[in-house]
C-alpha cells in the first residue's frame, strides 16, 4: 500500500523531507503541498502533487491519508488540531508547539480521540549511534547512568531570524528529548548559566550552559553554541557507575596526512542526521499506514516545551526552575 501524504510548509526541512519521500523511501507518495508562500509551494511540489491554498484544505482533502507539518512552530497547534479532528496520522516537526497551554490542548484532543495519531520530529532517537548508546545503557554493563553531557554546536544561525530565546525554546528541545529518552527519565528542574558572550553575533545570548536535573538524580549538562563557526558538531557522553559510553564523531573516517590526524565535520543537521531522518520516516510510514504513530509523542513534545519554558525562566531568575508535569495519559505509556 502507498501512503499518500500532504506536506505543510515547504521551507528548508519541508523540501528536504519531500526529497527523501520522493527519491529515497518507498510505500509513500507526496500528493499535496501547502505553504503560506504559494510560489514556494508551487516550485517545491513534486510532479503530479496538488498545491492547496490553505493547510486546512490539504488536511481535509480526500487525496491525503496522512500529513507532514514543517511550518513554523507557532503554526503547529492549529494544524495539529485540524489533523486530529480529521482523524489523520500526522508527523509534526519539532517544536511540537511553543507554549505549555498549546501542548495541553493538542494532548487533550489526541487523548479524546483515544489513540496516538501524532509523531514529533525528534530524529535523534532514530540515529544509529544514539540507538547503540541507549542499548549500552540499557544493557547495564556500565551500571547506572549518573551524568550525561550533550554538546549541540551550530556553525551559524540566520541573523535577525534567530533570536536569543531560541537557543532555549527551539534548539534545546533536541537535547532535552534525547536525554529523557537515553535515561528513560523525566526532567524535574532546569538551571542555565550564561558565560562570556561569543563575538560572532553580539545580538545573541550565545553560548549557554544548561543543567537538567532528572527525577532519578542523574544530571545532564548541555552546551549550546549556535555560532561556533567550524561546523555542526553534536556530541554525547554518558558517565555511568563503571564506565563511560560516548557517541562517535561523524563522519567516522579518520584522515591522516601531512596536516595531522583528523575527521571531517558535517556542515549542518541535514548532513549529520541524513540517515536518522530517513529511518524516522521509514518507521513513521509503517505506523501511519496503520492509522497511528510511533516514537516521540505529544507527551515528549510537551516535556520538551516545559523544559524550554523552565530554561527561559531560569535565565531571568538565575535560580533552579522546577518543572511540573500533568499526570501522564495512558495512551503515552
Ligand atoms: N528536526 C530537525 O532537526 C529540524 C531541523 C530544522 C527545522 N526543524 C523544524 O522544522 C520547522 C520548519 O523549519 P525550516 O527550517 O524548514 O523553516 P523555513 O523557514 O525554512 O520553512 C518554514 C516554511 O513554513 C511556511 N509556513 C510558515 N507558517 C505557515 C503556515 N501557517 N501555514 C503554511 N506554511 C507556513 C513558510 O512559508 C516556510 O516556507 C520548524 O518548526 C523547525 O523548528 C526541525
Amino acid at each position: 500500500m502507498t501512503l499518500k501524504v500532504g506536506v505543510i510548509g515547504v521551507g528548508m526541512i519541508g523540501q528536504d523531507h519531500i526529497r527523501r519521500l520522493t527519491e529515497v523511501l518507498s510505500n509513500v507518495q507526496v500528493v499535496a503541498v501547502s505553504d503560506i508562500d504559494n510560489e514556494r509551494a508551487q516550485s517545491a511540489a513534486p510532479n503530479g502533487a496538488k498545491v492547496f491554498d490553505t493547510p486546512s484544505e490539504l488536511i481535509r482533502s480526500e487525496l491525503v491519508d496522512a500529513v507532514i507539518i514543517c511550518s513554523w512552530g507557532p503554526a503547529h497547534e492549529e494544524q495539529l488540531l485540524e489533523c486530529i479532528a480529521a482523524k489523520k496520522p500526522v508527523f509534526c516537526e519539532k517544536p511540537l508547539v511553543t507554549t505549555e497551554a498549546a501542548a495541553l490542548r493538542v494532548m487533550e484532543a489526541e487523548v479524546s480521540f483515544g489513540q496516538r495519531l501524532v509523531q514529533v520530529g525528534f530524529m535523534r532517537r532514530f540515529d544509529a549511534d544514539y540507538r547503540r548508546l541507549k542499548a549500552v545503557i540499557e544493557g547495564n554493563s556500565l551500571g547506572a547512568p549518573l551524568m550525561y553531557r550533550s554538546v549541540h554546536r551550530n556553525p551559524s544561525v540566520p541573523e535577525g531570524l534567530y533570536i536569543s530565546d531560541m537557543l532555549l525554546n527551539d534548539t534545546l528541545v533536541h537535547d532535552a528529548d534525547i536525554s529523557r529518552w537515553l535515561l528513560d527519565d523525566e526532567i524535574t528542574d532546569v538551571e542555565v548559566r550564561v558565560p562570556r558572550q561569543s563575538s560572532h553575533n553580539k545580538n545573541l545570548r550565545d553560548p549557554v550552559l544548561v543543567l537538567l536535573h532528572m527525577s532519578s538524580g542523574a544530571l545532564v549538562n548541555v552546551e549550546i553554541s549556535v555560532n561556533i563557526n567550524y561546523g555542526y558538531d553534536i556530541r554525547g557522553e554518558m558517565s555511568c557507575e563503571k564506565g563511560v559510553a560516548s557517541l562517535p564523531n561523524r563522519p567516522a573516517t579518520v584522515i591522516s596526512d601531512v596536516h595531522g590526524i583528523r575527521q571531517a565535520i558535517p556542515e549542518d543537521w541535514r548532513e549529520r542526521f541524513i540517515e536518522a531522518y530517513d529511518q524516522e520516516f521509514r518507521e513513521w510510514i509503517v505506523a501511519a499506514s496503520q492509522g497511528g504513530a510511533t516514537g516521540p509523542s505529544i507527551w515528549d513534545g510537551y516535556a520538551a516545551t516545559l523544559t524550554g519554558d523552565a530554561a527561559l525562566r531560569a535565565v531571568d531568575s538565575g535560580s533552579i526552575e522546577k518543572i511540573s508535569m500533568c499526570e501522564k495519559p495512558k495512551i503515552y505509556n
